[in-house]
């Protein structure tokens, strides 16, 4: 196996253990009041996922010569949204999705009214986390603004409500690039946002991880649309083939898979060599190359 695929593995097991230790302990308890909405935040967020926004948060801060408690609330702060976002994509009103992380969806485990609440609470509770865990207050304010910019109109949210008001329409690359970069790459660029502000980074470093972040996050949701097509749900641990049926516009939908690929393939070069000069361990490569050669 090619190293940058061991040294990725290693990343995403080895942040996954420290994200979801602390997820644990800040996530609130299911014997506290209200119970049920505790559980419906605990069951979706800390479900088998990737962790991918996390360990990226924590590979840019360590490139960055920063210290892990600096960034591990943001990192878990972008899960909780990460997570937020998963669970309303999934509502009736959105994707109408029944499977996710290989689990029934939280709005067929818990019901619709406590997803909505439990996916509000999330995004509320990723905030608060970074307030009150960042160890230093001068950093908080700047966190807060860079993850709040890229979960609003301007970043997810604005991306799905743009993925869906777009079903059905004739495929245009222009289009769906804005869609994708708006609901994925967005909080990606802010995964390395972020670490690079916990880490102190210059402003040169952090325009270059910025072009990393957004970058890599078209790659990936590239990716994410290619595997709809190729893939199946036992290997995704979601529903797939959905795209199509639903009239999503996404880049296969465009270009075609063969084409995706090269795109997605593409973007990962333009991340990789914006960072290069920066990138010792090649940790952030790793990560980036991940992206596209996964198959979940
Ligand atoms: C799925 O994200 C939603 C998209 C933005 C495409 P991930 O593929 O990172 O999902 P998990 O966290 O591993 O479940
Ligand atoms: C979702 O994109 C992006 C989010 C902001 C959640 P998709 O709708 O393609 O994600 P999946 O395929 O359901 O995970
Ligand atoms: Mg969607
Ligand atoms: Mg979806
Ligand atoms: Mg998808």
């Amino acid at each position: 196996m090619d190293s940058w695929w061991s040294q990725a593995q290693r990343l995403l097991a080895d942040g996954r253990a420290r994200v979801d230790a602390a997820l644990e302990r800040w996530l609130p308890a299911t014997s506290e009041l209200p119970v049920r909405v505790h559980e419906s935040m605990r069951y979706s967020t800390l479900a088998p996922g990737k962790r991918l926004r996390p360990v990226l948060a924590l590979a840019v801060c360590e490139t960055m010569g920063g210290r892990e408690e600096s960034i591990l609330p943001s990192a878990c702060a972008l899960e909780m949204i990460h997570a937020f976002s998963l669970i309303h994509d999934d509502l009736p009103a959105m994707d109408d999705d029944d499977l996710r992380r290989g689990r029934p969806t939280n709005h067929v485990r818990f019901g619709e009214a406590t997803a909505i609440l439990a996916g509000d609470a999330l995004c509320s509770l990723a905030f608060e986390v970074i307030a009150v865990h960042t160890p230093d207050p001068s950093a908080v304010a700047d966190l807060v603004r860079e993850l709040a910019v890229a979960v609003g109109t301007q970043g997810m949210i604005g991306g799905q409500i743009m993925d869906l008001e777009n079903e059905g329409q004739p495929p245009r690359l222009d289009l769906v690039r804005e869609i994708h970069r708006r609901k994925t790459a967005a909080l990606l660029r802010a995964a390395c946002r972020l670490g690079a502000r916990a880490a102190d980074a210059s402003s040169a470093d952090t325009a270059a991880l910025s072009r990393f972040g957004e970058a890599l996050g078209l790659a990936f949701q590239i990716t994410d649309d290619i595997l709809d097509e190729t893939s199946t749900a036992a290997e995704l641990g979601k529903g797939t083939k959905k795209d199509l049926e639903r009239g999503k516009l996404t880049w296969p939908a465009c270009v075609g898979l063969d084409a995706s690929r090269q795109a997605a393939s593409d973007h990962v070069e333009e991340a990789v060599l914006a960072i290069r000069h920066i990138d010792n361990s090649g940790s952030l490569e790793s990560l980036a190359r991940f992206v596209v050669s996964r198959n979940t």
